[in-house]
């Protein structure tokens, strides 16, 4: 796989066509606009093996948990972002043979992701049984500013001969999830209308009841002029198109424009789902495509005047970030707090397009510094409106007085994770949503959320974890049984260090905000009495006491973390002495044996460093870090981000720029060897933090943004912005010269390698490494 697509700093490009790589590439090349998302499937028929898929935010089906041993707790679901009706649909026949690309010889094939632009685009030339050579220029996008709309132009032009043409724009809603747990059907058609140049099919989900119209309106151009024929209608069960049958001649040049929209009740009211879906094409088709996709351009431009990271000297690396950052805007634009960042966005079906930590953990940072504080706002206010049933939940488990316990998995607030052993015991996601509300306040400077809603949230989880700790008496400390850590390689293990740390720390956080409040804020405090029947002096003490007698199990030997207790007892063989194909283990290992072995999915006590660098010394940090490296296998997409960062704050430059590749072309090089299942959307926000806060060094404590940069021997400079404190901090390095500037209007607090700084607007400071 390696190799298969050029590197190009703006584009990723995919030349000759490799029906091998076609699931891969339909990952690789999806687009989204944040409320919905397409795999690149092609637009003609494809008969090759393919992933056919639309995915819209939020429209999801409570899929009934499969398993084999029904036990109390399971969730009874897991919620499946649906798999929508094809809008891209245009088959194309001539003379009566289809165009196929997995049954035409391929003459030429050229597929461009145009990520500066947000555009795809198609080039192909293709031979049709009696040596008819048809050449085919494709233009795709969801648009960004009208987002909704999903628009084709598809440029077919008889290169050698003259023929009988039939074209026919459609929208097929029989669309089935590949990941449906009893092979089921999510949809039901309720209606359907088809005239000449307009159609809409309205499908139901079962269960969830959501209503989507997919709508088209469709026009063809014979060289440039409008085909002045009546398209044919056809309507069948799940499937509407417009037929048109015309002849073209040798070099004449056939445009299809295809303007689809999912409208859906999610956005509107139900009763006025017809009328909005055709004026939204209306809309659509009086602006034209040219009009619609030079706005949508533009709206992409500006999102990379700001958000762009330049690296220079690399274009491997150059490539890989633009890609992460492009994915991660086409996922989540943050325009709708209903909205959160499925690992997979909308490229595959893997993982539900379900909320996991993984927005907290890795992606609030990337969108608080590159979208600004109301976009990341939404992230925590997303868990605020999911408090409740994050108290249900706990409630469900016996836990009593407002505890909290979030969901690892989770589409509405309801757990619906489908992998009872592993993920329910990862409660360790409690910790990172406490952790956001903490990183969000530090970041911003603003206290009013983490005040406000921030504290009940805290609050909730802080009786969470005083209540799943015991005292144990044999070791007289508290301890914190049969978890999981963010390694997905343990199962059911007893005082996991960094669930302890995290739970303490939340603990802490909690205590620290309560007391500042009673200070500035009384009466927030007598409403939290009120309304959440705080205890102030018995829970805080109770904290405290948990706090100063938790059990951590260190090492006593080398003063190594461990990540649990017992982890020194395993087979300490390194992963250097395994074989290469032998790896991913988990392809090819049993799962007891993994479990056995001491082979690490992705950082765990290393993901506990990470966060909490600062209350550990560098030394301590790279103890740690030298053992688990050599046993982990990087087999979640999440861990080589924060082992990059980490390498470049002990200043191991090689071994964090090893990991950066490994992060920012993980999807490009499918690493894991499972890139056409979907894109590793979430680990994106962790190849940016690996550039911003690895190599650019950058971060944030009292009032002060700071850098300490060291940038990898293959790179002559690096440069980004990101939003602090409402400014554009722009960031610029090379191999001897850092300059930060303040874009911005208003003064910041800055450090540059250790030295603070007030920054003026418009001003620059310079240092030299
Ligand atoms: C990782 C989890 C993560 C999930 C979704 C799993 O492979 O181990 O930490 O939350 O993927 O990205």
């Amino acid at each position: 796989m390696k190799g298969h697509y050029k590197v190009d700093p703006w584009k990723i490009i995919e030349e000759g066509f490799e029906p091998l790589h076609q699931e891969a590439s339909e990952s690789l090349f999806s687009i989204g606009n944040g409320r919905f998302g397409q795999r690149a499937n092609f637009e003609e028929n494809y008969s090759g093996s393919t992933l056919q898929g639309s995915y819209i935010g939020g429209i999801y089906y409570p899929d009934k948990t499969l398993v084999g041993w029904w036990k109390n707790g399971y969730p009874e679901y897991f919620a499946k972002v649906l798999n929508a009706p094809n809008w891209i649909g245009i088959s194309i026949e001539v003379d009566g043979e289809e165009i196929d690309l997995a049954q035409n010889k391929v003459i030429e094939f050229e597929r461009i992701l145009d990520m500066r632009n947000g555009v795809l685009q198609r080039n192909f030339i293709v031979e049709i049984n009696n040596g008819n050579q048809i050449q085919v220029n494709s233009t795709r996008f969801c648009s960004l500013t009208s987002d909704s709309i999903g628009a084709i132009r598809y440029n077919i032009k008889p290169l050698n001969f003259s023929g009988n043409f039939n074209v026919s724009p459609y929208i097929d809603a029989d669309v089935k999830n590949e990941d449906s747990n009893y092979n089921e059907k999510f949809w039901d058609v309720t209606q359907s209308e088809i005239k000449p140049h307009f159609g809409f099919i309205k499908s139901t989900t079962k269960k969830s009841a959501f209503v989507v119209n997919t709508g088209m309106m469709c026009n063809i151009l014979l060289d440039g002029l409008q085909l002045e024929i009546e398209p044919e209608t056809v309507k069948k069960e799940a499937y509407i198109a417009n037929k048109f049958d015309f002849y073209g001649t040798e070099g004449s040049e056939i445009s299809v424009l295809k303007f689809a929209t999912y409208t859906t009740s999610f956005n509107h009211d139900q009763k006025d789902l017809n009328y909005e879906t055709e004026e939204v094409l209306k809309s659509a088709v009086s602006k034209g495509f040219t009009n619609l996709l030079e706005e949508h351009q533009k709206a992409w431009q500006a999102l990379w005047q700001f958000g762009d990271i330049k690296i220079e000297g690399d274009d491997a690396a150059q490539q890989a970030i633009r890609f992460n950052i492009f994915h991660l805007h086409q996922t989540y634009t943050g325009k709708d707090e209903r909205l959160n960042i499925g690992p997979k966005g909308f490229t595959g079906e893997k993982y539900g397009g379900s909320t996991y930590w993984d927005t907290e953990a890795y992606c609030l940072q990337f969108y608080l510094s590159t979208a600004g504080e109301k976009v990341a706002e939404n992230l925590l206010q997303y868990r605020h409106n999911q408090l409740d049933k994050a108290i249900e939940n706990a409630t469900k488990l016996g836990f009593k007085n407002g505890a909290a316990l979030y969901p690892m998995v989770t589409i509405n607030g309801e757990e619906c994770h489908n992998e009872w052993e592993i993920t329910f015991e990862e409660i360790h996601r409690n910790g990172a949503i406490a952790f956001a509300i903490y990183n969000y306040t530090n970041y911003t400077g603003k206290t009013a959320y983490r005040d406000g809603n921030g504290i009940e949230i805290l609050l909730a989880i802080s009786r969470f974890w005083a209540q799943r700790v015991n005292w144990s008496t044999a070791k007289e400390k508290y301890v914190l049984l049969g978890v999981t850590g963010p390694n997905e390689y343990e199962n059911n293990v007893n005082n996991n260090w960094y669930t302890n740390y995290l739970a303490c720390w939340t603990l802490r956080y909690t205590a620290e905000v309560l007391n500042d409040l009673k200070k500035t804020n009384p009466n927030r405090i007598s409403k939290l009495v009120e309304e959440h029947n705080l205890n102030f002096d018995s829970e805080t003490t109770f904290w405290k006491r948990i706090i100063d007698n938790i059990y951590y199990p260190v090492d006593d030997k080398t003063g190594v973390l461990l990540q649990q207790e017992g982890f020194l007892d395993k087979e300490l063989v390194p992963i250097s002495e395994l074989n290469t194909s032998e790896r991913p283990i988990n392809q090819h290992w049993s799962w007891d044996r993994i479990l056995r072995s001491a082979y690490i999915k992705q950082g765990d006590v290393i993901q506990g460093l990470y966060f909490f660098e600062h209350e550990f010394s560098k030394e301590e940090i790279k103890r740690n870090f030298d053992f688990y490296e050599q046993f982990t296998v990087h087999e979640s997409s999440l861990s080589p981000c924060i082992h990059s960062i980490l390498a470049c704050s002990i200043g191991s430059i090689e071994r964090a720029y090893e990991h950066y590749l490994a992060t920012a072309r993980l999807d490009l090089d499918d690493y894991n060897k499972e890139v056409h299942e979907g894109l590793h959307i979430t680990s994106m926000a962790g190849t940016w933090k690996s550039i911003v806060e690895g190599f650019g060094g950058m971060r944030y404590k009292n009032d002060c943004l700071s850098f300490n940069p060291t940038l990898p021997k293959q790179w002559s400079a690096l440069t980004f912005n990101v939003l602090y404190r409402g400014q554009q901090i722009k960031f610029n390095c090379s191999s001897s010269l850092i300059t930060i500037t303040n874009m911005g209007s208003e003064k910041v607090n800055i450090s540059l390698l250790n030295e603070m700084f007030v920054l003026q607007p418009s001003k620059s400071q310079k240092k030299e490494l």
